[in-house]
C-alpha cells in the first residue's frame, strides 16, 4: 500500500524536488500540497508549488498556508544579520538558489478555498486512516493547526521534518533556515505528541547529489527529469560558492531526502531517538538543541545524524524513470 502523506512547502528549488519524488513514486499517495512562506513570500512559493503541478500534468489539490510565522515577525529585532552569498555562474550573472523556478510557464491552475490549517483540522479530524505530513518549509501551518485543534494527533501516523541541525548550520552560525524562520512553530510541533522523524542538514549534506546524478537524470529527458537536473546543477553552482560540501561539486538537495526516508528508511543512518528542543532567542535563536546525553527525559524526535548518498540518488533517480 502507498504511503499517504500531505505534504508542506515552501517551493524552492529542493522543494520542487521533494514534490516531484512524492508525486512519481509509486510507493507515494501525495494527498494535498500546503504552502507557507520561506524561501520566498506566500505568493511566489504558491505560484512554484502550482506551476510544478503543472509540469507535472497532476491534479493533486493545493492549499495556501500562512504567509507570516507564529510571532517571530512581530517582534522586533528577531532577524539576524546573514552574510552575504550571492553566488555567480560562468557568465557573471548573479544566481540565487530559489531563482530557477520562475523560468517554468505562469500557472493558471487553481489553489484550494480552504486555507491549509483548516485543511489539516478538517481532513485530520475526519480522516479515516492516519496519515503522514511531511513538511519541508517552515512549520507553521502545523502549528496553527495543532492549536487550533490539538487531537489532530490522533490521525497522524508521523511527522517528517525536513529541519534542524547538529553540526552544520545554513540561516545563522546557530541555526537552520526551516527551524530560524518560524521557531515557536517549530517548538510546538516538536511537542505534539506524534511521532516525529527529523532530517537535519546533517543527514541533507551527507547524503548529496552530484553532476553524475544530473547527468543520469537529463538521460532519461522527461520535461520533470530535465528540470530537476537543472535544479541540481544550479544548486551546486550555489553550494560550490557559498556552502561548500566536502564533496566538491555536490549539492545539498534537503528536501526530498524526508520523502526518500518514506520509500526506504535506510536512507537515514544513525538515527537516534532524544529529546530536541527549540533555542527561542538570542544568538541561538532557532537552533535545534538535541541531547546526546545517556539518560535523558522527554525524547520526542528521530534524529538522523547521516544521509546515504548511492539511496538516495538511486531513490530520487528512478522515480524520474517511471
Ligand atoms: C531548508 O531551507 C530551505 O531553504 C530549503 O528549501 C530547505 O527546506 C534547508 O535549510
Ligand atoms: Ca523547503
Amino acid at each position: 500500500m502507498p504511503r499517504k502523506i500531505i505534504l508542506d512547502v515552501d517551493t524552492g528549488s529542493d522543494d520542487a524536488c521533494a514534490i516531484m519524488l512524492a508525486y512519481l513514486h509509486k510507493d507515494i499517495d501525495l494527498l494535498a500540497v500546503c504552502t507557507v512562506k520561506g524561501n520566498q513570500p506566500l505568493k511566489y512559493t504558491t505560484e512554484n508549488t502550482l506551476r510544478i503541478r503543472d509540469l507535472l500534468h497532476a491534479d493533486f489539490p493545493v492549499y495556501k498556508g500562512c504567509p507570516g510565522s507564529l510571532v517571530k515577525n512581530i517582534v522586533y529585532p528577531r532577524i539576524l544579520p546573514t552574510p552575504n552569498a550571492d553566488a555567480y555562474d560562468e557568465e557573471g550573472n548573479k544566481i540565487h538558489i530559489h531563482q530557477e523556478l520562475f523560468d517554468l510557464p505562469a500557472s493558471d491552475g487553481e489553489v484550494e478555498a480552504m486555507n491549509a490549517p483548516d485543511f489539516y483540522v478538517d481532513y485530520l479530524m475526519h480522516a479515516s486512516e492516519p496519515v503522514t505530513v511531511v513538511a519541508v518549509g517552515p512549520l507553521t501551518n502545523l502549528a496553527v493547526a495543532l492549536i487550533m485543534e490539538p487531537d489532530i494527533v490522533k490521525n497522524i501516523e508521523e511527522i517528517v521534518i525536513m529541519g534542524g541541525a547538529w553540526n552544520i548550520t545554513n540561516a545563522t552560525l546557530a541555526a537552520e533556515f526551516n527551524i530560524y524562520d518560524d521557531p515557536e512553530a517549530a517548538q510546538r510541533v516538536l511537542h505534539c505528541g506524534a511521532k516525529i522523524t527529523m532530517v537535519p542538514l546533517d543527514a541533507t549534506h551527507t547524503a548529496y547529489i552530484s553532476r553524475d546524478d544530473s547527468a543520469q537524470l537529463r538521460k532519461i529527458g522527461t520535461p520533470a527529469s530535465l528540470f530537476a537536473a537543472d535544479l541540481i546543477d544550479l544548486r551546486i553552482l550555489v553550494h560550490d560558492y557559498a556552502q561548500p560540501l566536502e564533496v566538491p561539486h555536490t549539492c545539498a538537495l534537503h528536501d526530498p531526502l524526508t520523502i526518500a526516508y518514506l520509500i526506504d528508511p535506510n536512507v537515514l543512518e544513525d538515527v537516534r531517538f532524544c529529546n530536541v528542543e527549540v533555542s527561542l532567542s538570542g544568538l541561538t535563536e532557532g537552533q535545534t538543541c538535541v541531547d546526546q546525553r545517556a539518560i535523558q527525559e522527554n525524547r520526542n524526535v528521530h534524529f538522523a545524524f547521516r544521509g546515504n548518498h548511492e539511496l538516495f540518488s538511486k531513490i530520487f533517480i528512478d522515480a524520474f524513470r517511471s
